[in-house]
């Protein structure tokens, strides 16, 4: 049994405290959350102790679950790792990419589990897509929100591109070759809407589109590789997938949806599929990793260094936006 605290019962902290209580694995010892009042209301909803500092709740326990603002990210894990304990921390790792090196460092120095809560990584419907050998040639993404103010302490990039980036570099298997983006605030003093081109050096190229000031939601990725187009709907848990196969010259048409390109060329059949992820929740799934992690000394499912480089590519993408405003600025 690990005992684990939680930091932050804020939006997201609640229902960590929630589904840590619901995985045998874990004991929780306990939260905390300098703001007074939010204590006082997890304390009592959830029948879990308020500790009043980081230090105390990390005296306690053998793992800690980071689920503060962003920019707490680093000083948070940093507490943890000099204490001696696992940490699971929400995306992003950090705010900057000095502080995530240096995490990385501290953590590949020590025999600690780290885990980054990029949680669509455990969405049931990009569970599913990856048994359709994805090796995609082309992804186009939208995540759109309305607008909250809670997490504009970061830009769009941090706060929702971020999980796409993650998703994307599971996906392809290539560096980076280059990066094109731009991106502006509208209502926040951050970056509220942007647009990525991401072109990985084995040519696959990745359109990314994120708002927060947006009129509906949206969380979909459309996959494009030979033979095949799949999307994923993130927020519906829905998986759509297009497979194209070569037909037999004589083979019967009939019932199906066939593609003839003309010149005496093969005709291909188009085969649809809608799958039916299945009924798992993200964010249970992404805890009980961890604690498997830990229990088992296995590297997390989304290390320490996934989330270092989805933090560096993400930074990668704001330079280039704050390089185009500068130019924009200068006409
Ligand atoms: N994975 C996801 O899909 C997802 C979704 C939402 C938020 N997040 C991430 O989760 C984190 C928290 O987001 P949220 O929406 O719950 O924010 P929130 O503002 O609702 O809650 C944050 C809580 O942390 C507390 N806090 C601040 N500093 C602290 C500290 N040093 N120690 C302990 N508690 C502290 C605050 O008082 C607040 O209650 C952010 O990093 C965000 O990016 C991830």
């Amino acid at each position: 049994m690990i005992k684990i605290g939680v930091l932050g019962a804020g939006h997201l902290g609640k229902i960590h405290i929630r589904e840590i209580k619901n995985i045998p694995e874990f004991e929780l010892i306990g939260f905390y959350d300098p703001n007074p009042d939010t204590a006082a209301f997890a304390e009592k909803e959830y029948n879990v102790p308020s500790f009043d500092s980081i230090e105390s709740l990390l005296n306690e326990v053998d793992a800690i679950d980071i689920v503060t603002p962003t920019l707490s990210h680093y000083e948070c894990a940093k507490k943890a790792i000099e204490a001696g304990k696992h940490f699971f921390v929400e995306k992003p790792l950090t705010n900057t990419v000095v502080e995530a090196e240096e995490l990385v460092n501290l953590v590949n120095a020590s025999n600690l589990k780290a885990q980054v809560g990029h949680v669509e990584r455990f969405n049931p419907a990009f569970i599913e897509a990856q048994k359709f050998n994805l090796h995609p040639m082309f992804i186009e993404g939208h995540r759109l929100a309305e607008f909250k103010p809670r997490g504009t302490d970061v830009s769009v990039v941090l706060d929702l591109m971020i999980h796409d980036i993650d998703i994307i570099l599971s996906i392809v298997d290539s560096p980076v070759a280059l990066i094109s983006a731009s991106g502006l605030p509208v209502i926040s003093d951050n970056i509220d809407i942007a647009n990525a081109r991401i072109e990985f050096e084995n040519g696959c190229v990745a359109n990314l589109t994120a708002s927060r000031v947006s009129l509906k939601t949206e969380r979909k990725l459309r996959i494009f590789q030979k033979n095949a187009y799949i999307t994923i709907d993130f927020f519906k848990k829905e998986l759509n997938v297009f497979q194209m196969r070569e037909m037999e010259e004589d083979e019967d048409i009939t019932d199906k949806m066939v593609i003839d390109p003309g010149e005496g060329k093969t005709k291909k059949e188009i085969i649809y599929n809608a799958p039916q992820p299945g009924n798992v929740n993200a964010i249970h799934r992404e805890l009980e990793c961890f604690a498997d992690a830990i229990l088992n000394d296995k590297t997390p499912p989304v290390s320490i260094e996934d989330g270092y480089k989805s933090l560096k590519l993400a930074h990668a993408i704001l330079d280039k936006m704050e390089a185009l405003m500068l130019k924009s600025s200068l006409h």
